[in-house]
């Protein structure tokens, strides 16, 4: 395993992910840690080699950080990042000097270095190679200062014309260090030179896997949170569930899950939570019916805005006051991922441990004085999918694609009622099954994986229609179904025609009430994915 020591980086966590991404265990801990426990990591826990983050600091201001000097006496290989190569360089005799006393700019952002690829870190690695043969790798610098003297024994190993020191290493003691971040996707190299320093140099292997995520944050959480109680809204999304399950697994009935049903879900929804959670995997949930305050909240709301608020507030009251049954609650539980932290914290609440504010739920009393448990801090998205298979979830749930906290309030346009509601259910859930029951012939996907969201909207408007012998007079539902990476931008989807039609006949014919299916073919940019 590795230890990561953290100097502050905003993405010391992505170096965690990459090692993760190797198949190897790592630990984050902060840079001043306890020598002793630094030494007993290595020599009698299976350490095999140190990485130091990146840092906002610099190492020519005083009392800046330092690491712990046993971490270049227990022989093992070290890699210092950014932050990390300049600590790395002062402590073992280079020099350092900050980007004003250079009279250079700070460099942000991309950048090609040249890779000296005599070195075992960087042989053979490289994007491309220039005209006399010499390796570029594609990097994402950030930094002020520069290391400007090697220190004793080590060896130009990268650089560039405005950082002529970007790489150095010392092969014989295993000690490297990059100012470029090799754990950010920009730098394209980074996963390979990461990969090839835990596997090769520290001689780590590739054994790791989601099982060994779960025994270890089982275990965390039981020490965390000892015999106290635990509460979690579930949503039914993927982030609650799989945490409801992680906890569930750690800590069984001290965990109370509070699963408000504001009737707004998809066809069935609250009845699968309660399968798959109650009945299934044992968890103790309380399902508050809370359909008829939120219909009756809603009536004669036709602002989307509004409408957002009045079901995000009566959703934070509902849960407040469930959650204020269970007695003895300690610790609230969220199914925050690691994006949503990075998120907040861009949006100067660095630190501040923030309840995510989309979320379903919101903060709680203060005076209920609750501790935020967040076992999913770390992950991205992929891998809380992979934790939540590991777990036991059902894959096609894990799987899912995202849903609106507001649910069907937002895909009613106009005024909610419940006789919407409910024909739009049906009409998405015929539209949601043929999309899983489509196989695309070439990737030999569905077109629900193949789509990012997909999702019917109901239109209060009524249109002329002929059925039998008769004319009907009834509402229109749109079909929406996207493609995207990030959800900032997105493309309709290219669905095949006779999934359209069939989608359409089926709806028509099977939903009493709807006479007419449209389909939705703007992009993201200038729509948005939701209608509201
Ligand atoms: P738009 O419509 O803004 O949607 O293109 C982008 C993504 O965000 C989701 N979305 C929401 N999620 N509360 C949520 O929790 C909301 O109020 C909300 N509005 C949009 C939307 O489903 C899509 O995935």
């Amino acid at each position: 395993k590795i230890l990561i020591l953290d100097f502050g980086s905003q993405v010391t966590q992505l170096i965690a992910r990459r090692v993760r991404d190797a198949r190897v265990y790592s630990e984050i801990h902060p840079y001043d840690c306890d020598p002793e426990f630094i030494r007993k990591f290595i020599q009698e826990q299976g350490g095999k080699g140190i990485i130091l983050s990146g840092g906002p600091s610099s190492v020519t201001e005083e009392g800046s950080p330092r690491a712990p000097q046993i971490v270049f006496e227990l022989g093992v290989p070290v890699l210092g990042i950014c932050y990390g190569m300049q600590t790395m360089a002062t402590q073992l005799g280079g020099a350092v000097a900050s980007a004003e006393s250079l009279g250079k700019a700070r460099e942000f952002g991309y950048s090609e270095v040249r890779a000296h690829g005599h070195t075992s870190l960087l042989k053979g690695i490289q994007d491309f190679s220039t005209s006399e043969g010499h390796g570029i790798l594609k990097v994402w610098m950030s930094h002020g200062d520069s290391v400007t003297t090697l220190p004793p024994a080590f060896k130009l190993m990268a650089s560039t014309e405005s950082c002529p020191i970007a790489g150095m290493a010392d092969e014989e003691r295993h000690f490297y260090a990059f100012q470029f971040h090799p754990e950010v996707t920009h730098t394209l190299q980074g996963e390979a030179v990461l990969s090839r320093f835990v596997h090769e140099i520290c001689g780590c292997k590739p054994d790791w896997v989601m099982g060994d995520y779960i025994s270890e944050a089982v275990e965390s959480i039981r020490k965390q949170v000892g015999d106290e109680e635990v509460i979690l809204g579930l949503s039914g999304g993927v982030d609650s569930s799989v945490a409801a399950a992680l906890i569930h697994r750690a800590i069984g009935d001290q965990l109370t899950c509070v699963f408000v049903d504001h009737g707004l879900l998809r066809l069935n929804e609250g009845d699968m939570v309660m399968e798959m959670f109650a009945r299934n995997l044992g968890v103790k949930v309380i399902r508050v019916d809370a359909k008829e305050k939120f219909m009756s909240e809603l009536a004669g709301v036709a602002d989307p805005e509004a409408k957002r608020k009045i079901i995000g507030k009566e959703f934070v009251e509902i849960f407040q006051s469930e959650s204020g049954k269970i007695e003895n609650a300690k610790w609230l539980a969220q199914g925050t991922i690691y994006p949503d932290v990075i998120e907040s914290a861009g949006k100067g609440k660095k630190g501040a441990h923030m309840i995510k504010s989309h979320h379903n739920v919101g903060g709680l009393p203060e005076d209920m004085h609750l501790k935020l448990l967040e076992p999913l801090r770390e992950l991205f998205k992929d891998e809380v999918r992979e934790l939540g298979v590991a777990l036991g979830l059902p894959r096609e749930m894990v799987y899912r694609h995202p849903f609106p906290g507001p649910g069907l309030g937002v895909r009613i346009l106009g005024e909610v009622k419940e006789e919407f509601a409910s024909l739009l259910q049906r009409a998405d859930a015929i539209f949601i099954e043929e999309l899983r029951n489509t196989i695309d012939e070439v990737s030999q996907k569905s077109w629900y994986d193949l789509t990012s969201q997909a999702f019917a909207v109901f239109l209060p408007v009524k249109a002329v229609g002929v059925m039998g012998d008769g004319r009907t007079y009834e509402y229109v539902v749109a079909l929406r179904a996207v493609q995207t990476q990030d959800f900032m931008t997105a493309h309709w989807a290219h669905l095949p025609h006779e999934l359209l039609g069939k989608v359409s006949n089926r709806i028509i014919n099977e939903v009493r009430g709807i006479n007419r299916v449209v389909y939705d073919i703007s992009g993201k940019p200038p729509a948005t994915i939701e209608w509201e």
